[in-house]
C-alpha cells in the first residue's frame, strides 16, 4: 500500500506583498464582551434573522445576464433586513457584477442594515470566489483547484488565494465560500476539479496555503485585503458512490478519519473562520442533521470556533429530499440542533418563520440560538464589519494588476502536465506548420470551467477578448501564416472531418484540443467517463492521417482517452488552466516553458477501473490487475533529473519522531526546469499492533466513537464552554 507523500524542494516564488492597512483586529476577549452585550439587547426575532441567509435574487428586480443589468429591489431588500432581520446575503443573480455595481449593491445593503435597523448589525455577504474573484467582471482569475494541485506549489496557491481575497474584498465582499477540501477520489463527480485531487497530504498542504492566503498569516480578517475563508463541504461530499452530484457516499469511519478529515483539521488549525456543510449524506445520515460530525467532531475534536453555514437549500432538503424530517419545521430543528448556525435558505424566509416558532415553543432552546448567533456576530466583529461594512473603493485600482495576471500565468504554466512525449516529440519547432483543431481549441470558457462569470461558466460573451484561446496563443507564438484552424468536432458531433484530415496532411503537426464543455455541480453529471465519441473519432482520424498528433486535454476530470493514446506523439494535460491557459499551453508546446506539473489524480485506462494511487496490494495482484493509464504524481519534463544519494537519518522511528530524508537531484538534461521531489512511503508490513489490538482492528471493532446511529439531535447538550454563554 502506498501512502502519503512528502514534498521537498518546491520552488518557492517570491510573494508579492499585497498587504493593505486595515483595522487592527479587536482582542478576542473584547469581541466576546461585545458579542455578549449585543446578544443581551437582541430580540428573538433579531437573533433568528442573523441565522438566516438569502440569495440576492430574493431581493432583486432584474437578473444580471449577458444582456441585462442586475438591479436590486429596494422594497424587498428592506423587507428582508428590517422585517426578517436577515443577517447574510449571497451570490449573484445569474452573472458577475462589475466592481462599480458590487460597490452599489453592498452599499445599499449595508445602508439598510446600519441605518434602518434598531441595532445596526451589518450584513455579511458571501460569494463563491473559487478561482479568483470569479463573480467580479474585472478580477484576476486563476486555474481551478485541480490545476493548482498539479503545480504542487503551496507558495503559489497562497499567493493566488491572497490576490483572490484582495479582489473579493475590493468588491466589498468579506466572505469567500472556498476552499473545497473534499478529496477528489471519484473521477465521475462533476466537482472533481474544485478539489485538490486524491491525496490527503497534498490537499492538507493546499488547505493551509489557501486559508493563510485568504485570511493572512495572523488571520486578521479585519485587514482590508483579507476575507473570511469557508472550508467546504464538510465532510465526505466528494465521493458519491454513483458519481452523481449530491448523492450518497458510504465511507467507513476509519477512512473518514484517515483520508477525509485531515484537510479540514489543517484548515481549522490554520484558523479558518467558517465551514459549509456537505450537501448530501454519508452512511445514510444527511450531514446537515449529523450532530456527531457537526458538533462532536468539528467542535469538540477539531476545536473549530467559527460558524457553520448550510449549503444551498439543504436544511429544507432534510424534509423535501432526504425524508429524514417529517416536516419543514422538523428539518429546521434537526439542522440547528445538529450544529448548523446559519441556513442558506436561500429564496424565502421559511427558515426564519420556522425557527421562530420552534424557539417560541421551546423546541429549539435559547442556548442553542445564542450559541449560533454568538458565533456569527463574532465573525462579523472579527471582519471589522461593525466599524465599517462598506466597500473600500480605493482597492479597485489594484484589481487585476499586471503582477496578479503574471501570477495566474505562472500558475497555469506550472500546472501543465506532460503525460506522454514519444521520442521527445515536444517541444515543437517554431517553424513548423501547425493544424489546431478540436472543440476546446478556440473557446475561452472551456479553459475556465464552472464558477466563471456565471455558475455554469458557459456565457462565452462575458469572457474578456484579450485573454487568448489556445488557437490564438499558438497563432501569437508562431505567426498566423503557419497555423491553420479547423473546428474538427464540437463535443457531440464531428464537423467536416474530411477537410480536417486534409488540413492535417498539409501540416507538420496536428494539435488536437479535446476535453469537456463547462459545467458545475449537478448539471455536470455524466453517465460515462469516456470522452465523447465525436472527439474520439476526430482524434483517431487525425492519428491515421500520418501527421503526428499532439493531444491537449482541457478537462476538469480524467475523461477516458485510451484508444487515442497509443498513436498520439504527445499528450498534454491542461486541466482547467484559467484565462492564461491558452498562453501556457502554447508556451509548453513550443518549449518556452518546460512542463513540471504532476497529476493530482490517477488517470484511468478504462471507465470501470477507477482506483486511486494508494491502492491495496490485492488491487494490483494477478487477478485484479489495476492498471491506470497514469498514476497520481506522473508528469514528464523536457529535461531529465537524476536522483542520487538518498539518505535516511534513522533506521527506526518512534511514533512522534521525525525522519529526515535527503537526496541530491541534478538536472542532467539540456533545459532548465523545475522538479518537485515526492517521497512515497509504503507500509510493507503492518507493524506495531500488539496481537490483541491487531485482531480487534481486523475484525472491524474500531474504538468507541460515541456516534448515535441515527446522527440524532441531542437537544439537552449545553455548550457552556462558549465565552458568551450565560
Ligand atoms: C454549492 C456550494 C456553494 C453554494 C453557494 C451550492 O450549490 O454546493 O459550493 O458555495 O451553492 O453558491
Amino acid at each position: 500500500m502506498q501512502k502519503r507523500i512528502w514534498m521537498m524542494g518546491l520552488t518557492s516564488l517570491v510573494l508579492l506583498t499585497l498587504s493593505v492597512a486595515g483595522f487592527a483586529q479587536m482582542a478576542e476577549n473584547e469581541i466576546d464582551q461585545k458579542v455578549s452585550a449585543l446578544l443581551k439587547k437582541m430580540t428573538l426575532e433579531e437573533k433568528v434573522g442573523q441565522m438566516t441567509q438569502v440569495t440576492i435574487q430574493a431581493v432583486s428586480k432584474t437578473r444580471g445576464s449577458e444582456n441585462s443589468k442586475h438591479e436590486l429591489d429596494q422594497a424587498k431588500l428592506e423587507e428582508a433586513i428590517t422585517k426578517y432581520h436577515v443577517g447574510s446575503l449571497l451570490n449573484v443573480y445569474d452573472a458577475a457584477h462589475s466592481l462599480a455595481h458590487w460597490h452599489e449593491v453592498i452599499t445599499r445593503i449595508q445602508d439598510v442594515a446600519t441605518q434602518k435597523t434598531r441595532l445596526k448589525i451589518p450584513v455579511i455577504y458571501g460569494i463563491d470566489a473559487i478561482h479568483g474573484a470569479n463573480y467580479t467582471r474585472e478580477a484576476t482569475l486563476f486555474p481551478q483547484s485541480i490545476a493548482m494541485a498539479a503545480t504542487r506549489n503551496t507558495g503559489l496557491m497562497k499567493q493566488a488565494a491572497a490576490i483572490t481575497a484582495y479582489e473579493v474584498r475590493a468588491s466589498g465582499i468579506p466572505w469567500n465560500f472556498n476552499p473545497v477540501l473534499g478529496m477528489g477520489r471519484q473521477p465521475l463527480w462533476p466537482r472533481l476539479w474544485e478539489t485538490f485531487g486524491e491525496d490527503t497530504y497534498l490537499t492538507s498542504e493546499m488547505a493551509e496555503a489557501y486559508v493563510k492566503g485568504s485570511e493572512g498569516d495572523d488571520n486578521n480578517v479585519a485587514a482590508k485585503d483579507k476575507v473570511a475563508a469557508c472550508m467546504k463541504h464538510y465532510l465526505g461530499y466528494s465521493v458519491p458512490l454513483s458519481g452523481k452530484d449530491r448523492t450518497p457516499a458510504w465511507i467507513p469511519e476509519r477512512m473518514l478519519r484517515d483520508i477525509f478529515l485531515p484537510p479540514f483539521k489543517r484548515a481549522v488549525d490554520a484558523g479558518v473562520h467558517t465551514v459549509m456543510v456537505n450537501s448530501t449524506e454519508i452512511n445514510g445520515i444527511p450531514t446537515h442533521s449529523d450532530h456527531y460530525l457537526l458538533t462532536e467532531v468539528l467542535r469538540n475534536e477539531l476545536g473549530f470556533k467559527g460558524f457553520v453555514v448550510s449549503d444551498w437549500e439543504d436544511v429544507n432538503r432534510l424534509y423535501s429530499r432526504d425524508k429524514v424530517a417529517a416536516s419543514r419545521q422538523e428539518a429546521v430543528k434537526m439542522a440547528v440542533m445538529a450544529g448548523v448556525d446559519m441556513s442558506m435558505v436561500p429564496y424565502d424566509f421559511s427558515f426564519y418563520n420556522d425557527l421562530l416558532d420552534l424557539a417560541n415553543s421551546g423546541e429549539v432552546p435559547m442556548w442553542r440560538i445564542d450559541e449560533a448567533v454568538g458565533r456569527i456576530l463574532r465573525v462579523k466583529y472579527q471582519l471589522g464589519l461593525f466599524e465599517n461594512p462598506y466597500p473600500d473603493k480605493s482597492l479597485a485600482a489594484n484589481v487585476s494588476s499586471e503582477a496578479s495576471v503574471q501570477t495566474s500565468l505562472q500558475a497555469a504554466r506550472e500546472a501543465m502536465t506532460l503525460l506522454k512525449n514519444r521520442d521527445n516529440f515536444l517541444p515543437l519547432r517554431k517553424d513548423m506548420k501547425v493544424l489546431v483543431t478540436g472543440p476546446t481549441a478556440n473557446l475561452r470558457s472551456v479553459l475556465n470551467g464552472g464558477w466563471t462569470y456565471t455558475w455554469q461558466g458557459n456565457a462565452e460573451s462575458l469572457y474578456p477578448k484579450e485573454k487568448l484561446t489556445i488557437l490564438e496563443a499558438v497563432q501569437a507564438k508562431v505567426g498566423k501564416s503557419q497555423v491553420t484552424y479547423q473546428p474538427g468536432a464540437d463535443f457531440d458531433k464531428v464537423l467536416d472531418l474530411a477537410k480536417t484530415v486534409e488540413a492535417a496532411r498539409a501540416a507538420d503537426v496536428a494539435v488536437v484540443c479535446i476535453g469537456e464543455a463547462t459545467y458545475c455541480e449537478t448539471p455536470g453529471n455524466i453517465h460515462d467517463l469516456n470522452i465523447s465519441p465525436a472527439q474520439m473519432e476526430l482524434a483517431l482520424a487525425l492519428e491515421k492521417s500520418g501527421t503526428p498528433v499532439v493531444l491537449v486535454l482541457v478537462e476538469g476530470r480524467p475523461r477516458v482517452i485510451t484508444p487515442a493514446v497509443e498513436d498520439a506523439s504527445a499528450i498534454l494535460m491542461a486541466y482547467l488552466p484559467g484565462p492564461e491557459g491558452g498562453r501556457a499551453v502554447a508556451d509548453v508546446l513550443f518549449g518556452d516553458y518546460n512542463p513540471g506539473g504532476k497529476l493530482p489524480i490517477t488517470y484511468p485506462r478504462s471507465s470501470n477501473d477507477l482506483v486511486c494511487y494508494d491502492y491495496k496490494p490485492v488491487e494490483i495482484d494477478d487477478s485484479n490487475k489495476m492498471n491506470p493509464l497514469w498514476l497520481f504524481g506522473h508528469g514528464l519534463s523536457y529535461t531529465t533529473y537524476t536522483y542520487q544519494n538518498l539518505k535516511l537519518d534513522k533506521k527506526k522511528i518512534g511514533e512522534d519522531e521525525t525522519l529526515n530524508v535527503s537526496l541530491t537531484v541534478t538536472n542532467s538534461g539540456k533545459m532548465a526546469g523545475k522538479e518537485v521531489v515526492e517521497l512515497y512511503l509504503s507500509d510493507l508490513v503492518r507493524f506495531g499492533f500488539p496481537a490483541g489490538a491487531a485482531v480487534e482492528a481486523f475484525s472491524g471493532n474500531l474504538p468507541e466513537t460515541g456516534r448515535k446511529p441515527d446522527g440524532a439531535v441531542h437537544s439537552e447538550q449545553r455548550r457552556s464552554d462558549l465565552p458568551w454563554a450565560e
